[in-house]
């Protein structure tokens, strides 16, 4: 049973994703076995009588499930069970992301959305965006607002605060064990959390240690995977970046070489949400010990993509030069169309094929 996507087909008939205003048509896919069990949640959404549920439709057709979508939530994959590694996963469930690109990128609605949650949620959105020519590696975001809001809870408990006063807690990187929570821009009411919390050995030591294991945690205790907390992080995510919002998000995007970080890697880094679009936060300082973190993390990224080369095409590896990509990302992150225009015109015909139809949208 599709446990994170009934919640968030709950959340999202309500309207807590995209607005109280906003009705929605919900297009799932399940694999072909599990065609029963998506019946069962298909008859408890229409019994939720939600007053913003249009119509909701079952598939196990990629094409069309994702025809015409606005918004996709790519949650269907192999959980991790107790003892297994992600790199187990690597190879199961990259190959379902790959199908899942070429099939958003021939049908879903020009300039939509992706959030990719199943594991490894980073590598999984790499596979997508390669395999989605006609769309731009913008749309693709991995999912690492579980472990940031994972982190502010436990930053809230530990300076006994309301969770709604911490801010500016980053996650970097993978979404996975080498993941760095890092509390060095973090406020707490406007404070530095750090000059609250007084405890660095705590904060460099048990607090990042709990944040990457707490996904192991929870399945340890239930036996399965994070299902409500990782609904709501997608729900978050993708409501922060339509809606906006005052607070950073941290979100798996394509690395643009800031912070060092390139190699066409998914690595989660701080957002600024002003609506419709998200942008990423540079510039921030960073000492030695994040430096370090940064780069661990990053070489687990880098050994996940080359364990899936196999399945990005052949032009991936070829590649549009990053330098000419960052001056698009930074034309797309301004929301400058005529800059967005100017930049794609060095691009090729797929580019530009995809950046028209975003911006027309
Ligand atoms: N990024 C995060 O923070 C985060 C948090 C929690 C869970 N997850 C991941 O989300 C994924 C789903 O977790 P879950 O607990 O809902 O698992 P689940 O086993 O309850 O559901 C998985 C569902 O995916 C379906 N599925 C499998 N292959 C599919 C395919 N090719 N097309 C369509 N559907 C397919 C299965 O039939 C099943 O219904 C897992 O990969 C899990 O590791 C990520």
């Amino acid at each position: 049973m599709h446990l994170v996507l009934v919640h968030v087909f709950l959340a999202h008939g309500s309207g807590e994703m995209l607005g109280k205003d906003q009705p929605v048509r919900l297009q799932l896919i399940e694999t072909k076995q599990g065609m029963s069990p998506l019946k069962g949640v298909m008859m408890e959404l229409e019994d939720g009588a939600f007053p913003l549920l249009e119509s909701v439709k079952g598939t196990s057709d990629l094409e069309e499930g994702f025809g015409d979508a606005n918004f996709s939530l790519l949650v269907g994959a192999m959980p991790r069970k107790q003892g297994m590694e992600r790199s187990d996963l690597l190879s199961a469930n990259a190959a379902i992301f790959a199908d899942q690109g070429k099939a958003l990128s021939a049908t879903a609605a020009p300039g939509s959305r992706v959030l990719i949650v199943g594991n490894p949620a980073n590598t999984n959105a790499l596979v997508a965006a390669a395999n989605a020519p006609d769309m731009l590696p913008e749309q693709f975001m991995a999912m690492t607002r579980l472990d940031q809001s994972r982190a502010e809870g436990m930053i809230a408990e530990k300076a006994g605060v309301d969770v709604k006063d911490v801010d500016r807690v980053i996650i970097w990187g993978n979404h996975s064990a080498t993941q760095y929570p890092d509390v060095s821009h973090a406020r707490i009411g406007g404070r530095w959390a750090k000059d609250v919390i007084k405890d660095d050995k705590w904060l460099t030591g048990d607090f990042v240690s709990k944040v990457q294991k707490r996904g192991a945690e929870v399945i340890a205790a239930r036996g399965a995977s994070s299902a409500a907390s990782a609904a709501s992080a997608a729900i978050d995510n993708i409501r922060d970046v339509h809606l906006g919002s005052d607070k950073w998000q941290s979100i798996g995007v394509l690395s643009d070489g800031s912070y060092g970080i390139g190699g066409g890697l998914w690595y989660s880094v701080p957002c600024a949400c002003p609506g419709l679009h998200y942008t990423r936060v540079k510039g921030l300082p960073i000492d030695a010990y994040s430096a370090k973190m940064m780069s661990a993390t990053e070489a687990e990224l880098v050994a996940e993509r080359d364990a899936v080369r196999h399945l990005l095409p052949s032009s991936y590896d070829a590649g549009v030069p990053l330098q000419k990509l960052v001056a698009l990302k930074e034309a797309w992150d301004a929301n400058d169309k005529a800059r967005i225009q100017e930049a794609s015109k060095s691009l090729p015909a797929r580019f530009q094929a995809a950046v028209k139809s975003a911006l027309s949208s």
